[in-house]
């Protein structure tokens, strides 16, 4: 079935690209769009062709927000009962790399979305804020969570509690966003990152993936363990062999994903 607030591309050459395509709302996320890219994402997971995601909107908006229109309709019940928390959830579980490239407003959940990426770059004309305490309302999708994590204490509650936002060069100076880009620029540069990356040896990308995160989830003397029994299972995988024969005999690998 075709998407209709989606434009899912790229898959053969490695790195898929999913656009968010709801121009008429500044790609606002509502359930239909979310659910989308969530299952767009469940079929990137389980296919060995796809080895990075790069997750984009348009020139003026990678996402502004949540669909208010759509949160007005639902009441407290509809809130603790919405279908978009499953998909949310699933976005956050994806286990191969994703590349945000952002242009335009980043705001409320579409600032939250950016923040599940694993890199985030940007447009020089990027905006990212937590504007939902000003329509009475707060963060629901991460904003209070990653943004701590990625900010600082200090600019993430600056950015919640006044709902202002920021512009693309104090992003890259907050630790946000890892590089400006032109705005014609930036899924290009995304794309190349992604085959960067799809070049590497999928088992140490996913499960260096997977140990980054863990940083935040962990002591740093338990995500030093973890760090450690990932690093012991790459010794068992024949593209550690390659990666390291190739590196000896002056050569490029030919890694193969075993
Ligand atoms: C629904 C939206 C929308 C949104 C924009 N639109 N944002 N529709 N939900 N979040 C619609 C507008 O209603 C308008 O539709 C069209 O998109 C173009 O927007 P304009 O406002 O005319 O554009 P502009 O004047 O350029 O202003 C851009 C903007 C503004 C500054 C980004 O649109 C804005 O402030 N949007 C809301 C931002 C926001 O508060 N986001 C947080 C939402 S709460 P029409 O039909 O009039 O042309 C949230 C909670 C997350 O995200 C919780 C997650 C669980």
């Amino acid at each position: 079935l075709m998407p209709n607030n989606l434009l899912i591309e790229g898959r053969d050459s490695g790195v898929q690209v999913l656009t968010l395509n709801r121009p008429e709302a500044l790609n606002a996320l509502n359930t239909e769009l979310l659910g989308e890219l969530s299952e767009a994402l469940d079929n990137a997971e389980v296919d060995p062709e796809i080895r990075a995601v790069v997750l984009t909107g348009s020139q003026k908006a990678f996402a502004a927000g949540a669909d208010v229109d759509e949160m007005a309709s639902r009441d407290l019940v509809g809130i603790l009962e919405d279908p978009r928390v499953a998909h949310w959830e699933r976005i956050a579980r994806f286990t191969k790399p994703m590349i945000a490239a952002i242009n335009g407003f980043a705001l409320g959940g579409g600032c939250e979305l950016a923040m599940h990426a694993d890199i985030m770059i940007a447009g020089e004309n990027a905006r990212f804020g937590q504007p939902e305490i000003n329509l009475g309302i707060m963060p629901g999708a991460g904003g209070t969570q990653r943004l701590v994590r990625k900010v600082g204490e200090s600019l993430a509650m600056h950015m919640a509690l006044t709902g202002e936002p920021i512009d693309a060069k104090r992003a890259l100076q907050a630790g946000l966003i890892s590089e400006i880009c032109q705005p014609e620029l930036t899924l290009e540069r995304a794309i190349q990152i992604g085959h960067s990356i799809a070049s590497k040896a999928p088992i140490a990308v996913r499960l260096t993936k997977e140990s980054v995160r863990k940083a935040n989830d962990m002591s740093l003397a338990d995500g030093q363990r973890f760090e450690r029994h990932a690093f012991t299972i790459l010794a068992g995988t024949a593209d550690r062999q390659e990666g390291l024969a190739a590196f000896r005999e002056k050569r490029k690998p030919r890694f193969t994903g075993q």
